[in-house]
């Protein structure tokens, strides 16, 4: 395709109607030209493929297809490699589909355990979401298929999604809410951006120039286009000159009228039309170049491989008196409708209509001696007495009791937040009761986002199974039983009650505002740095074997901020199983002037061992794994000082532990020096100190006079006296004895000023 060449020929109004979506999933054709339409397509864990009745919340259905686990589920693997199986399998999907682009991944960073669409996000850490991520966008892209990463950005309720303003400071953004995005365009280029709903820090996503061009592309350096989440654009002809390239889906004509008339009007310049007539051109023309048409779709292969994904994504919470793995000599009690229908995706524009769905009860057909009652209705909370009974009568006649439970539908979907964290009553009632009747009962829970666990004490094995996709059921039997190991970490905190979360105070916001008020302490950084008690901690995870670390070693003990940093840390399988270990590295900060997480995720490696097997995990750290995002020089910065590198079972379980000096290379700008400015900042600058000298010699020698010093119950003590000093401002010596005049200590000021800049 001659894209330059196209461009040229094209009338004002077939560009103008290029930047518009044909229906709910095609980019426009135009015939005259041979430009062909494309097709995008919900996602991101299967396809939502309407060929008919088109709709963005899956009201309608879709073909047939294959449902992965959800991200909440896969980010659980902390596997770069599973996330990039889960993208080539949907990119094969994808071109038998003739779909250009698949509408995901959604990497928001989960701020509160409230938000509905917590299901579909990865994390409350940006390392770990970007990490997985820029993974599955490999994958799905190695099939010559586009991604979307989404929704760009601040998109974190659900709660008056489509207008509310989430105020977020710069700091926060940089270092919590951006990095995913930044770590994914990047590092693999996802062929297109879905800018989000809400608008950011006053202006809506869909027109914000800041966000759109000067970060995501001219810092970034981003080279697909930009297309509108459903429904989100507002002023179209802002839109376009703020970088939105594609509205999704089209508005009937009447917005592509607007920019024809913007451009007559010169509101609106040819130039940044044809700019995003070259961005969605170059997408359509790289999908349509390589198409792979007879790409073959086995969806039994698929359906399988979401099976084995799903198991490697389960956290096992509680193994006391090693409950687990399952014998198959013993007489089971399988408990819970969702053993027989599971929950196994959330509900909204992600929602799969699999082609198939393994349910637990399904797998253990044929494969272990059980019992199954169904111990709760998913509608309604209300316990239903007779179903119950009949589960703790199955229970008390088995050797152990399996319970499936989690949370309906209703309790988390796109479109809406939760109000609270708990199961439904009839599901915790039931636990109770089940664990009553049989001590060695274990829950396995099918939910998108955490949960209160009132009954945790009262059972001895807990595995957080999460939305595993359309295999789910095969995938709990894998490891209920051990033939896999279950390998999963929380991707999440678990706090003990919603109040704990750090966005507890504000989220959702008053009205159509939304303060960040919590800043960067989102999730474990909030709960590590107030030392306060979760259910489970960020990273945590069993598993049916044990590891030891040893062994840690750092490249230099000394370095700069320029330097690579290498950390090997030994870690041996002690147990008797094969298994796998995610070993996290997490970096805290030194103190000093700028408030710092106690410990931040910056690397992490997943990593299988035999029994008795020991291997050398090695990771890298750069200038990012210490930096900070300084609001002075708006840009990223490394205080000097001594960091620790901590090799963590989960952000409270720290096994090994090696300092490292860094010296920062950047000169944070000083302040100038004012009459106002205080000894604690200037004794930092020797220059400052030196010409201010002859003042402060004759304060001393004013104060010193008739100062005989306190002794023990003087009114000011030494370090009352020092701290005074320290916070005085320079104005002050005058009324302590300098014997000079404001208008010469600002002349003095001044001085200094000039003179650090010669
Ligand atoms: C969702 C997007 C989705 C789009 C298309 C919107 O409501 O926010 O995530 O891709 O619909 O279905």
């Amino acid at each position: 395709m001659d894209i330059e060449k196209l461009i040229s020929e094209m009338t004002l109004e077939e560009k103008a109607s290029l930047l518009s979506g044909a229906d709910f999933w095609h980019t426009k054709a135009v015939e005259r030209l041979g430009i062909p339409a494309t097709m995008v397509s919900d996602g991101p864990h299967g396809l939502r493929k309407q060929d008919e009745a088109a709709d963005h919340l899956g009201i309608n259905d879709s073909i047939k297809a294959v449902c992965f686990p959800a991200a909440c589920a896969t980010a659980a693997s902390f596997d770069r490699d599973l996330l990039r199986k889960v993208g080539e399998a949907v990119g094969d999907a994808c071109q038998h589909e003739n779909l250009c682009v698949i509408l995901g991944p959604a990497v928001n960073i989960k701020r509160s355990p409230l938000c509905g669409r917590n299901f579909e996000y990865f994390s409350e850490d940006p390392l770990l979401a970007g990490e997985l991520a820029t993974a599955l966008i490999s994958g799905v892209q190695s099939r010559n298929v586009g991604t979307s990463i989404k929704h760009f950005a601040g998109n974190n309720q659900e709660h008056r999604r489509m207008s509310s303003d989430s105020v977020i400071d710069e700091r926060t953004l940089r270092e919590i809410y951006l990095p995913a995005f930044e770590k994914a365009v990047k590092e693999v280029q996802p062929w297109t951006v879905m800018c989000s709903y809400n608008r950011l820090n006053g202006e809506y996503a869909s027109q914000n120039h800041w966000l759109l061009t000067e970060l995501l592309r001219d810092e970034w350096g981003f080279d697909g286009y930009v297309m509108s989440d459903w429904g989100a654009v507002s002023d179209r002809v802002k839109g376009v000159a703020a970088g939105m390239d594609l509205e999704m889906p089209g508005s009937g004509g009447s917005n592509d009228a607007r920019i024809v008339e913007a451009v007559k009007s010169g509101e609106l310049k040819m130039s940044d039309v044809d700019r995003s007539v070259r961005r969605i051109l170059r997408i359509v023309d790289r999908f349509e170049t390589n198409r792979k048409p007879d790409t073959p779709w086995d969806m039994e292969a698929q359906h399988e491989l979401a099976g084995k994904l799903a198991a490697e994504c389960m956290v096992l919470l509680k193994n006391e008196d090693d409950i687990l793995p399952l014998k198959k000599t013993e007489k089971l009690a399988v408990i819970g409708r969702f053993a027989g229908q599971p929950r196994y995706q959330g509900g909204g524009s992600s929602h799969i209509n699999s082609f198939k769905v393994t349910s637990l009860l399904e797998a253990l057909e044929g494969e272990a001696e059980f019992t199954y009652a169904q111990g709760y209705d998913v509608e309604g909370e209300e316990p239903d007495e007779a179903l119950i009974e009949e589960a703790v009568e199955a229970a008390s006649k088995a050797d152990k009791a399996i319970i499936i439970a989690g949370l309906p539908d209703a309790f988390e979907s796109e479109g809406y937040d939760r109000t609270h964290m708990r199961m439904p009553r009839c599901q915790n009632e039931l636990i109770l009761r089940v664990s009553r009747a049989n001590p060695n009962t274990v829950v396995v829970l099918y939910n998108g986002s955490p949960v209160q666990m009132p009954w945790i004490h009262d059972v001895k094995g807990v595995i957080e199974g999460y939305l595993g996709g359309q295999a789910v059921g095969a995938a709990t039997k894998m490891v209920l039983f051990g033939e896999v190991n279950p390998c999963g970490r929380l991707p999440e905190s678990f706090p003990l009650q919603l109040e704990d979360n750090p966005s507890f105070l504000s989220y959702g916001g008053e009205g159509n505002t939304a303060v960040y008020t919590e800043g960067i302490f989102v999730g474990y950084r909030y709960y590590d740095k107030k030392k306060m008690e979760v259910l489970f901690p960020f990273g945590y995870g069993l598993s049916y074997t044990s590891f030891s670390y040893s062994n840690l070693l750092l490249s230099a003990e000394n370095i700069t901020d320029m330097d690579e940093l290498s950390v090997s840390v030994d870690v041996t399988n002690t147990g008797k199983l094969p298994g796998k270990e995610v070993v996290q590295l997490y970096v805290g900060a030194p103190a000093g002037d700028i408030f710092r997480p106690v410990r931040e995720l910056r690397a992490f490696e997943k990593v299988y061992l035999e029994p008795g097997e020991t291997k050398t995990v090695t990771m890298k750290l750069g200038k990012r794994a210490f930096a900070y995002w300084n609001t002075k020089i708006h840009d990223w910065f490394v205080m000097s000082g001594d960091y620790s590198i901590q090799i963590g079972r989960s952000s409270r379980d720290i096994a090994l532990c090696r300092g490292v000096l860094v010296k920062g290379t950047a000169e944070e700008p000083k302040e100038p020096v004012t009459p106002d400015s205080i000894f604690l900042d200037l004794e930092k600058d020797s220059l400052a100190m030196e010409l201010l000298e002859p003042i402060l010699a004759k304060v001393r020698e004013s104060l010193g006079a008739g100062d005989e010093d306190g002794g023990e119950d003087a009114a000011v003590s030494d370090e009352m006296a020092e701290a005074m000093r320290r916070y005085m401002p320079l104005r002050s010596m005058i009324s302590f004895g300098a014997e000079t005049t404001y208008n010469a200590i600002k002349t003095l000021a001044d001085e200094i000023n000039k003179l650090r800049k010669s």
